[in-house]
């Protein structure tokens, strides 16, 4: 068959153009066994959401966390670093009213206290650990580890660009967020960038167009994939979001290519510090 120059050109453009990656919103799970290792962030919705909760008011989560000693408190100011400055101090020393309105970035990664009777995510584990690790083991997962976070940032936080070792189920609760990936996270982090994330910077060249962004109102649930570059921006408002951190997550038995990767470099060096936990 004769096909034009033109003709070629156009079908290169068609191909190129359904490569690009796209916004995606995951509904099943046979759409999750399907997406779950692969590099791209999607949304949950659907059978794949399958937990409701009523969160406290948002004074509260402030107030009740930022009095615990394991909450880590840092100004999170915006520079060409993260600014960590622990600013836990004078954040307790704020009235709650003049809390929720300053800058700060709490995270919380040890909440199990809190989910009893009378406390502050009082049936948070029935209602929406159990729910999500029943469903997961019903697709045919199974995991090494599975807990929750939460992240709250004041108006205008930010995080940095960042690899998490772990697949991360990020629910947006209060306020919205925008969470950026990549549409090609391997050239911007390839396997040497991976195994070395700790204190990564992001890229001069990254552009806009990199980018494959997520707007996060409340009740949105992104899935975020593992050791793939992303942040999240706040809005001129409080956010607070409920992380739930995955690790050694395998379906039929195999990890996600980029864990997988990680463990076979961790084997050829066993004297290297470990990177998975
Ligand atoms: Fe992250």
């Amino acid at each position: 068959m004769f096909v034009t120059r033109e003709g070629n050109e156009r079908e290169e453009g068609v191909k190129l153009a359904a490569a690009e990656p796209k916004q995606r919103t995951v509904r099943d799970w046979e759409s999750f066994r399907e997406s779950w290792d692969g590099v791209h962030n999607f949304l949950l919705a659907g059978e794949c959401l399958p937990f409701a909760y009523e969160m406290p008011p948002v004074e509260r989560i402030v107030d009740v966390l930022r009095r615990d000693e394991e909450a880590h408190i840092v100004s999170g100011a915006r520079g060409d670093r993260l600014d960590q400055t622990d600013v836990a101090a004078w954040f307790r020393s704020l009235p709650i009213e003049e809390a929720v309105r300053a800058p700060f970035a709490l995270a919380h990664y040890k909440l199990a206290k809190h989910f009893g009777t009378g406390g502050l995510l009082e049936g948070f584990g029935e209602l929406v650990l159990e729910p999500w690790q029943q469903a997961l083991r019903a697709a045919g997962f199974a995991w090494t580890r599975c807990y929750p976070i939460v992240f709250i940032s004041g108006p205008n936080r930010a995080t940095n660009y960042h690899l998490d070792y772990s697949h991360v189920l990020a629910w947006q609760v209060y306020g919205t967020k925008r969470f950026v990936g990549l549409k090609d996270p391997d050239r911007w982090s390839p396997l040497a960038t991976r195994i070395h994330s700790r204190g990564v910077q992001r890229p001069e060249q990254l552009a806009e167009e990199d980018e494959l962004a997520y707007d996060m109102p409340p009740g949105t649930a992104l899935w975020n994939a593992f050791l793939t570059p992303h942040w999240v921006e706040a809005t001129d408002r409080i956010a607070v979001s409920v992380n739930l951190s995955h690790g050694g997550l395998r379906y039929q038995g195999k990890l996600c290519r980029h864990e997988e990767e990680v463990e076979d470099w961790q084997r050829q060096h066993p004297h290297e510090p470990k990177l998975l936990f």
